[in-house]
C-alpha cells in the first residue's frame, strides 16, 4: 500500500493508474477506522482495480462547540489495518495541505442539509461537501463509498454528484452494526462499557418503529411516538430528534406512503450518536 501525503504526488500516481485504464473506487473517511469503514473498502476492492482510501479529518465540518479536538486518530492502527484489507493507496494530508490559505469557495446543498442534522450542526453539510468535492476533483473515482449510518450526508452528496456532474458513481452501503445492534461509528470510543449497553435500545428503538409500520401504522406522529418510547427507557439517553422523512428528499411526512427514512441523534455520555432506517 503507498501512503501518500500530497496532492500533486497522488495525482501523479493515479493518473499513471488511469493510463493503464485501471478503474479507481474511493471511500472517504475521517479515520479511526472500524468494520463499517472496513465493508466500504470490501466493496470498493469488488468493483474496481484500485482502491483508494483518504483519511482527513476535516475541520470546516465541525461546529464551534464540537469535538474537532477531541476526534478519535490513530493513524498507525489505521494504516496497518488497510493494508490487511488490500487498500492501494492510502490519502493522509494534512490541514495545510487541503486548505493551504483562507477557503472562499463553497459547496452547499441547500434543502437537503437543512433539517435533521443540518438543523443541529449549522454549516456541517456545507463542510462535508467541500472537501468530499475536493477530495473527488483530487482523486477523481469511478466509484465512492458511503455508508448508510449518515443516510443525511449520502443524499447531500448524491445530490451534489448530480447537480455539479461529477463523473463518479455514489454507491450505498448498509450500515454495519455490533452484535447488539449499535451501528459501528468512530465516536462509539466515547462510550463507556456501560453505555455501549445501553446504546443497544436506538437500534431497538428503531425496529420499533419499522414493526409499526409494518403492522399497517402509516400515521408518522405514532411511528415516532414509539421510537421515544423506547428510547425514554434509558434515563442516560437525550434525544435530540427523532423525524420521519421522505427517503430522498427528507421532506417531512405526516404518513408513510413511500420509502422513509426513519432518523435519530441522540446523547449518551460524552457521544452524540445517530441512526436511521428505511421503512416503506
Ligand atoms: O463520513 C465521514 O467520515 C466524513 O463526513 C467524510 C465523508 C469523510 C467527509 O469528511
Amino acid at each position: 500500500m503507498y501512503v501518500a501525503r500530497k496532492i500533486a504526488e497522488l495525482r501523479k500516481l493515479l493518473c499513471d493508474e488511469k493510463k493503464k485504464g485501471k478503474s479507481i473506487g474511493f471511500v472517504p473517511t475521517m479515520g479511526y477506522l472500524h468494520e463499517g469503514h472496513l465493508e466500504l473498502v470490501r466493496h470498493s476492492k469488488k468493483d474496481n482495480d484500485i482502491t483508494v482510501v483518504s483519511i482527513f479529518v476535516n475541520p470546516i465540518q465541525f461546529g464551534p462547540n464540537e469535538d474537532l479536538r477531541s476526534y478519535p486518530r490513530d493513524e498507525a492502527s489505521d494504516l496497518k489495518k488497510l493494508e490487511a484489507s488490500g487498500v492501494d493507496y492510502a490519502f493522509l494530508p494534512t490541514v495545510d495541505e487541503m486548505y493551504p490559505e483562507e477557503l472562499l469557495t463553497f459547496v452547499q446543498v441547500d434543502r437537503l442539509s437543512e433539517p435533521m442534522c443540518g438543523a443541529f450542526r449549522p454549516g456541517h453539510f456545507r463542510g462535508v461537501a467541500t472537501v468530499v468535492a475536493k477530495l473527488f476533483n483530487i482523486v477523481q473515482p469511478d466509484r465512492a463509498y458511503f455508508g448508510m449510518k449518515d443516510y443525511q450526508q449520502l443524499k447531500v452528496i448524491e445530490k451534489m454528484v448530480k447537480d455539479l456532474n461529477f463523473p463518479v458513481q455514489i454507491v450505498a452501503v448498509q450500515t454495519v452494526r455490533e452484535a447488539n445492534g449499535l451501528a459501528m461509528s468512530s465516536r462509539n470510543s466515547y462510550l463507556s462499557e456501560e453505555e455501549r449497553k445501553q446504546a443497544s435500545s436506538i437500534y431497538r428503538a428503531l425496529l420499533k418503529g419499522k414493526e409499526l409500520y409494518e403492522a399497517g401504522v402509516r400515521d408518522a406522529e405514532a411511528i415516532k411516538n414509539a421510537v421515544y418510547d423506547e428510547l425514554s427507557k434509558v434515563p442516560t439517553i437525550k434525544v435530540q430528534y427523532v423525524e420521519l422523512r421522505d427517503a430522498e428528499t427528507l421532506e417531512d411526512i405526516k404518513r408513510v406512503e413511500k420509502p422513509a427514512v426513519l432518523a435519530l441523534a441522540v446523547f449518551l455520555g460524552k457521544a452524540r450518536l445517530i441512526d436511521n432506517i428505511i421503512i416503506g
